[in-house]
């Protein structure tokens, strides 16, 4: 497999990997008899914000994306559609936001409201990953040289936030606290009664 698919594809699983857990949270957040505690879900939060909506879609739109259109102009719907799926996560992250901060004030109300924030989230951001990985990466292999490759493989590997200086490694940081955090049965974390 080509590195860069395979880097993409294991940013997925660490996406998904949050997003399966932050649902957890959220719904054990709404029935939790004691208040929750709330760092955690900050804490995924910015780690969704800062790893998907700083790193990895802008380096599919600039290296993977633009080469693929560059050499297919047939991909160019399917390309705008996901780029306009970035745009629409962004703001979508900013609404989770501002659902968690209403829920942080008032728990238990806005319990309710967050889940179902955070459940509509987690299927657009599915449905997103899907589509990348069952119709983008298959044209993507068909049209793109090894030359494309090349150049795309070093971008995916160099992992660098163009305007944070942030890298992998501040991410790894990030998810480790999280798994500590998080109670169980979904982390490490002692159990919100
Ligand atoms: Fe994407
Ligand atoms: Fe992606």
């Amino acid at each position: 497999m080509k590195e860069a698919i395979s880097i993409l594809k294991s940013e997925h699983r660490s996406i998904s990997a949050i997003l399966y857990a932050l649902k957890e949270l959220a719904r054990m957040a709404h029935d939790a008899t004691v208040r929750p505690r709330f760092q955690v879900l900050r804490s995924m939060l910015r780690y969704i914000d800062e790893y998907p909506e700083k790193l990895h879609h802008p380096k599919e739109n600039e290296h993977l994306f633009a080469r693929l259109v560059a050499r297919a102009l047939e991909t160019r719907l399917l390309v705008e559609e996901l780029q306009a799926e970035h745009e629409e996560g962004a703001r979508l992250i900013r609404e989770l936001e501002r659902a968690l901060l209403f829920m942080e004030e008032g728990w238990p109300v806005g319990a309710r409201e967050f889940q179902q924030a955070v459940e509509a989230y987690a299927e657009f951001h599915w449905k997103h990953m899907r589509k990348e990985e069952q119709q983008l990466l298959p044209l993507a292999e068909r049209h793109l040289t090894a030359e494309d490759w090349k150049a795309i493989d070093a971008a995916f590997a160099a992992n660098r936030d163009p305007i944070a200086g942030m890298q992998e490694r501040d991410f790894e940081k990030l998810f480790a606290r999280i798994v500590a955090l998080a109670p169980d049965p979904v982390g490490l974390g002692e159990r919100w009664a």
